[in-house]
């Protein structure tokens, strides 16, 4: 039973259907760029941080769908910006996350989206659906609020880690200034793991997170729009998301993982040091 969150807005999974049709569409676009060759159309916060035609090309479709199937509704998308909406909805949009893994071939980025309520910023919009799609894999995480997480008909749970210690990610952004301190923040967490990943794309990490795939993920320097539809999809699937002690995900720190390791990570990053 899907929670009813607000009687004016629309029902949950016509934004979820929708949701799902956009990111297919958008991620067959950007597969079929890729095998055409991807150029660097910029670079943005720092030489590494890159953003292709493809990023433009895909967010100028969802862009244009959701505006052309919901008029009303606000949009936050990573490359073109936001606008405000008046039907209580704002769609979060990553077209391409995991650019870098895009620009060099590796099947590893995906195509998240998630329509919120509330007030478009992460400390207090309230998440309806999420959707992450690869499309290099052809994988659909989707979640609905109050209705689970769910890939291919599968309903997700995540994982509880045993003994061996856990199977965790991280990422360390583009800014070179914040590398020595993440770095350190990985040492101090590494007691806790049996091996890390950082397999470069924030939205697919957190969906893995929901499908048991990995035990937990953290990461400093997220925006909104690489955490929206994941973090749906790690509470649905019985996880615990967090940011700053007892906040929610953001660009100082998100934390992600079932209840007993999510508070293990976040008693060892915010360790006095
Ligand atoms: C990036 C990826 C990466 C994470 C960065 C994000 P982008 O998103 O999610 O894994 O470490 O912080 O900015 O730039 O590829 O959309």
């Amino acid at each position: 039973m899907v929670d009813a969150v607000n009687a004016d807005l629309p029902a949950p999974d016509e934004l979820l259907a929708l949701a799902v049709e956009i990111a297919e569409e958008a991620g067959a676009l950007a597969r079929r760029r890729r095998t055409e060759g991807v150029a660097i159309a910029a670079t943005k916060t720092a030489l590494a941080d890159i953003v292709t035609e493809a990023d433009r090309e895909v967010e100028d479709l969802v862009r244009a769908r959701l505006a052309q199937a919901r008029p009303g509704d606000g949009f936050l998308g990573e490359e073109s910006g936001a606008e405000t909406g008046t039907s209580g909805i704002t769609w979060v949009v990553d077209p391409i996350d995991g650019t870098v893994n895009y620009a060099y071939g590796i099947p590893q980025y995906a195509v998240s989206i998630a329509a919120v309520t509330g007030e478009p910023t992460p400390e207090t919009w309230e998440a309806l659906v999420g959707v992450v799609h690869n499309p290099a894999v052809v994988e659909t995480f989707l979640a609905l609020r109050g209705g689970g997480a769910w890939l291919a008909g599968r309903r997700l749970a995540v994982s509880q880690s045993g003994d061996a210690g856990a199977l965790l990610a991280t990422g360390f952004g583009y800014d070179p200034a914040t590398h020595a301190g993440d770095l350190a923040r990985l040492a101090e967490v590494m007691p806790l793991a049996r091996d890390i990943r950082r397999a470069g794309a924030a939205s697919l990490d957190l969906a893995f997170v929901a499908a048991g795939r990995l035990d937990g993920y953290f990461e400093r320097g997220l925006n909104p729009w690489d955490h929206a539809a994941g973090a749906l999809l790690v509470t649905e699937a019985g996880g615990v998301v967090s940011g700053l002690p007892g906040g929610r995900p953001g660009r100082d720190m998100t934390i992600a993982a079932g209840a007993e390791l999510h508070d293990r990570i976040a008693e060892t990053v915010y360790r006095p040091r």
